[in-house]
């Protein structure tokens, strides 16, 4: 059975009650459940992680790049500044294994500071602003 690693990045544990007008008003804890009932329904088996350490972020990285494990990546706000998980990640696409960068939001319609993403250049691909649904349809594309 094919393995999926979901990894989630800085304050992505505050889903719910951060900023629901933007993230909505589920946690962490149903993003986990949606996606493992959508895992079992594609005969995939899925990992899913939250850390705010990007040395934890960069460590699973590396496993998965260890394991031919593809990923789904949220990176968070270390999205816009970690050269460090740019590089894990180019290391794992440049491996073979796929990387899918998502947002829950649509990063291109907010602040300027979140206009740049730094790992996009090291994804298979990237898919933001729909929601919980960015990772639903990351996972079914992985699913193949
Ligand atoms: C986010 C967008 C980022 O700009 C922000 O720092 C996040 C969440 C999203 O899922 O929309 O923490 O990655």
């Amino acid at each position: 059975m094919k393995s999926v690693l979901v990894l989630n990045g800085p304050n992505l544990g505050r889903l719910g009650s951060r900023e629901p007008e933007i993230y909505g008003d589920l946690n962490l804890e149903a993003l986990t459940k949606q996606l493992e009932s959508l895992a079992t329904e594609l005969s995939v088996k899925i990992s899913v992680m939250q850390s705010d350490s990007e040395s934890v972020l960069m460590a699973a990285i590396h496993d998965a790049t260890d394991k031919g494990t593809d990923i789904i990546l949220n990176p968070a706000a270390f999205t816009h500044y970690s050269y460090a998980l740019a590089d894990a990640c180019k290391a794992h696409t440049a491996s073979g294994a796929k990387l899918i960068e998502v947002h829950i939001s649509n990063p291109h319609a907010r602040e300027e500071f979140r206009h740049k993403s730094v790992i996009s250049a090291s994804a298979s691909g990237v898919i933001a602003g729909f929601g919980f649904d960015s990772y639903k349809l990351a996972l079914r594309q992985l699913a193949g």
